[in-house]
């Protein structure tokens, strides 16, 4: 039986492993992170990551063929391929802080992995790394003196949250890239034989080392691209009257362009993007290649105009102050179908608003109140340390109030953010929520979901991004 093991019990390193399993029931599965309260939620009937159809895979795999344990080291030494899928974050400090992978959890994860090893092994790069991670690895790898070989791969994840395990069953593509020698391809074929179990051979790229681990990082740039030129859009729009849905679905409808990924939004949030393109950027700069670098740059320049961009019309549309106002905000996660916060447009934009003194009132379906009290008071690149490896502890925000539905949030509010797209969002009672807010009663929606048209006949005045503006936000123009 062939044994895999997964460093990292997180987002990607979770599913990842259980659809493995599920797919493939003559695989010994073993999931293994430092900790012990992610495991504990793993093998407990709350899982750690809200995930749609997550549930069902581990409860049918679990205690079959997949496991979730604490016992890294027995784990990884009983393993015939090891993946890595642990946390990659913007650098905090030193050398190429606020834009360098920080790769301190990999290069303990590889050390171990050298320590404890007894037989050779397959060693996967599923984390998202910078190109040429592979050659470091192997150096810490070969300085183990136990003749043992160790060939690394890089298999970059590309599933997208509120959507893994549909991603996982069915992907666009799986990249497999390794070392263009014998032994090279022999460790490629037997990664391939994992995914043949269910993925359609024409869609299992093999390239090499270098080429694997740049596509990740591309790919992610120019999904990243793709919004920061549509929300651009969005502000000329804005400006002129045009309506961005239009022009997106105009653009899209050229097949080499495509209608995917072209909705406007408060901006794009999420644990890659703005990591991985910091990380290319920093990569371009170190190989003396500064123009690509700046256009890089430029996406996430635009990313965060986008969010400076809201709060500003929130704040000059509302008499150009919130303070002491109370505003109600739909929504933390950084996209729908998913509890995760990390570098959600919600941060900055709540930031912006208690800046200008607003009362906040928020409410998430899967967010929790400590989440966002931890997440509005921690320091920028400190989310993608998980809790238990952070020294400092959060400290409570005022002027944050969570509420567990949405009409209590709403209640007595001069305004309401919505802030992602949940479903539920749409269906709301919008008439219940003009009768008990504040007058004038406003509607900032930042990621287009509610029929504008219908919410100005009940009596609110909306904004809605990217598209032609009320009489009365063009009277009070804001600046961003
Ligand atoms: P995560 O923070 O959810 O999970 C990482 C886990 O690794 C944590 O539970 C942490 O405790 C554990 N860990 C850290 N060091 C360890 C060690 N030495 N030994 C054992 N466990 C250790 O992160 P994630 O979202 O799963 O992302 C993992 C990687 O995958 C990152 O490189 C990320 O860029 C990449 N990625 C993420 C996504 C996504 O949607 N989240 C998608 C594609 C790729
Ligand atoms: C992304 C990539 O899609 C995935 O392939 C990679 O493996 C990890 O990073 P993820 O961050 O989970 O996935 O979600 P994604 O659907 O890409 O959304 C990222 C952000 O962009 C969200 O905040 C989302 O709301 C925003 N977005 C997305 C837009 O604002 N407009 C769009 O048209 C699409």
């Amino acid at each position: 039986m062939v044994k895999i093991c997964c460093i990292g019990a997180g987002y990607v390193g979770g599913p990842t492993m259980a659809v493995i399993a599920l797919k493939c029931p003559a695989i010994e599965v073993a999931v293994v992170d430092i900790s012990v309260s992610r495991i504990n939620a793993w093998n407990s009937e709350q899982l750690p990551i809200y995930e749609p159809g997550l549930d069902d895979v581990v409860k049918q795999c679990r205690g079959k063929n997949l496991f979730f344990s604490t016992d890294v080291e027995k784990h990884v030494s009983e393993a015939d391929i090891v993946f890595v899928s642990v946390n990659t974050p913007t650098k905090t400090q030193g050398l190429g802080a606020g834009k360098a992978a920080d790769l301190t959890y990999w290069e303990s994860a590889a050390r171990m992995i050298a320590d404890v090893s007894k037989s050779d092994k397959i060693v996967v790069e599923k984390s998202t790394v910078p190109v040429k991670t592979a050659e470091a690895i192997e150096k810490i790898l070969a300085h183990n003196s136990k003749k043992i070989n160790f060939q690394i791969l890089s298999n970059p994840e590309f599933l997208a949250e509120g959507t893994a395990i549909k991603d996982l069953f069915n992907p666009d593509r799986v990249l497999i890239g390794g070392r263009e020698t014998p032994e090279g391809a022999k460790a490629i074929q037997a990664l391939k034989d994992v995914y043949a179990h269910w993925v359609p051979v024409d869609r299992i790229i093999c390239t090499n080392l270098w080429s694997a681990e740049l596509s990740k990082l591309a790919a992610n740039a120019f999904l990243a691209q793709r919004i920061s030129s549509v929300n651009a859009m969005s502000a000329l729009c804005e400006a002129t009257g045009a309506d961005v849905t239009q022009v997106s679905h105009a653009v899209g409808m050229d097949s080499r362009i495509g209608p995917k990924f072209l909705n406007a939004s408060v901006g794009f949030g999420g644990s890659c993007f703005q990591k991985d393109i910091l990380n290319l950027v920093y990569i371009c700069e170190c190989n003396g290649l500064p123009e690509v670098a700046n256009y890089w740059k430029q996406v996430i320049k635009v990313n965060d105009y986008q969010k400076t961009r809201f709060v500003n019309r929130v704040v000059a549309s509302m008499f150009n102050t919130v303070s002491g106002k109370k505003i109600a905000v739909l929504g933390f996660a950084f996209k729908k179908d998913t509890g995760d916060t990390r570098e959600t447009p919600a941060i900055d934009v709540c930031r912006g608003l208690l800046g200008d003194k607003a009362r906040l009132s928020i409410y998430d379906p899967q967010v929790s109140e400590d989440q966002i009290q931890r997440d509005l008071s921690m320091k920028k690149f400190d989310w993608d340390h998980p809790v238990h490896l952070q020294q400092s502890t959060p400290t409570s925000v005022e002027q944050v109030s969570f509420i567990g539905d949405a009409y209590e949030a709403t209640k007595d509010a001069h305004g309401v953010c919505i802030l992602t797209e949940w479903d539920e969002f749409k269906k709301l009672d919008y008439q219940r929520i003009y009768d008990n807010m504040q007058k004038p009663a406003f509607v900032f929606d930042g990621r287009n979901i509610v029929d504008a048209e219908k919410l100005r006949e009940i009596g609110f005045i909306v904004y809605s991004i990217g598209k032609p503006l009320d009489a009365w936000l063009k009277d009070m123009p804001a600046v961003a």
